[in-house]
């Protein structure tokens, strides 16, 4: 059983891998220093796997700190990266934070990997690298824009770093995985996105404002060029996204992987409005919800989404979930959360 260490495990989209990864027969150690991260999902992932998966609860951005984890487990086969801060706008306000935590964590895991021989890396990434790109579908070869944000350059960066550090050490393989946006949750209700300190993402606004939570949700902008004048974003069910660090990694394990540092796009490959999405969640869940227009988000692109067929094609990827899916998920770890964990 060949041993992984997930880094950033008891986030949203780490702790969804972490189940997928034990379902198809990998052990599992986990180092998140629960700074975003919360020890209910190490929970919530035993209740769906009924294995209990150890925690290094350490910062990634010192390296002492860090050298433990790999002096325990020096037969580690690979790593999934995705410790990193992850809220645009906190970035925006604190990028040395940022910066500091973000880099200095890749560094040292990639450190360690390359004193301890371990070979497969897969780096979470995220669509914010392309900014808006001037031809949709977005593909792996789409030229990456200007950063956005600290926190989208800390993305580029570290891939940047990545493609370095495979050209001075050959035997190293990895795959950088840009992420479009990952929402919904774990079917079994056990698992699922808790709200940050300033959601501003659409998916837990959403069922925020279903629960009651906020009086209403504001939709930014309707005078975009798009097909009823909201935005357009590739919406991705977080189970699918998950089921694909697997995919990467076998991919990587089993020396697939050509040239060395892959990039793969993980969307669901059609883009969907926001009143698109709006509307989805009130077929799904039968749910009203209160909404208003209000004016663009300062920062938005007016339209991005993934043209996935390489991940298809050279992973076996295939998105299981529709957004139909992904709003009901949503809505079922949302009323889980309220009801059972006091809203957290
Ligand atoms: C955001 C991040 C991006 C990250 C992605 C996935 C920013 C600028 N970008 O992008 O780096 O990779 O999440 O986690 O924050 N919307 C509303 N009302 C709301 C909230 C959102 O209309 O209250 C709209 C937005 O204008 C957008 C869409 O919903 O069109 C999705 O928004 P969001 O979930 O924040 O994702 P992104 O903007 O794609």
């Amino acid at each position: 059983m060949a041993k992984i260490l997930v880094t950033g495990g008891c986030g949203y989209i780490g702790s969804h891998t972490i189940v997928d990864l034990i379902a198809h027969g990998y052990e599992v150690i986990c180092a998140d220093n629960l700074s975003y991260g919360s020890t209910q999902r190490l929970d919530g992932i035993e209740a769906i796997t009924g294995k209990k998966v150890k925690n290094y609860p350490i910062n990634l951005a010192d390296k002492r700190a860090t050298e433990v984890i790999f002096n325990e487990h020096p037969d580690l086969a690979g790593i999934i990266h995705f410790a990193a801060f992850m809220s645009v706008p906190e970035s925006v306000e604190q990028p040395l934070r940022y910066f500091e935590n973000n880099l200095n964590s890749l560094i040292n895991v990639l450190h360690f990997a390359q004193v301890h021989g371990i070979h497969n890396f897969v780096f979470s990434s995220s669509c914010s690298v392309y900014g808006q790109p001037d031809v949709l579908p977005v593909t792996e070869v789409t030229p990456r824009k200007e950063a956005e944000s600290p926190y989208a350059r800390t993305k580029q960066i570290g891939e940047d770093i990545i493609q370095d550090f495979a050209k001075a050490y050959p035997q190293h393989r990895a795959a950088l995985l840009r992420y479009f946006n990952p929402i919904g949750a774990h079917p079994s209700g056990q698992l699922g996105e808790y709200a940050t300190f300033k959601p501003n993402n659409l998916a837990p606004l959403i069922t925020d404002t279903a629960l009651g939570k906020r009086n209403s949700l504001k939709v930014f902008g309707n005078q975009y060029p798009t097909r009823d004048g909201t935005c357009v974003r590739d919406y991705i069910h977080v189970c699918d996204i998950a089921h694909a660090h697997t995919l990467a990694l076998k991919h990587l394990l089993e020396a697939k992987n050509s040239p060395a540092v892959e990039v793969f796009n993980l969307g669901s490959g059609t883009g969907a409005t926001v009143l698109e999405v709006l509307t989805a969640f009130e077929t799904a869940t039968g749910v009203k919800l209160n909404w208003e227009y209000a004016p663009p988000r300062p920062g938005d692109v007016v339209a991005v989404y993934a043209d996935r067929t390489k991940a298809t094609q050279q992973l076996g990827w295939e998105p299981k979930y529709s957004l139909s899916e992904m709003m009901n998920t949503a809505w079922q770890w949302a009323l889980h959360l309220n009801n059972n964990l006091g809203g957290r």
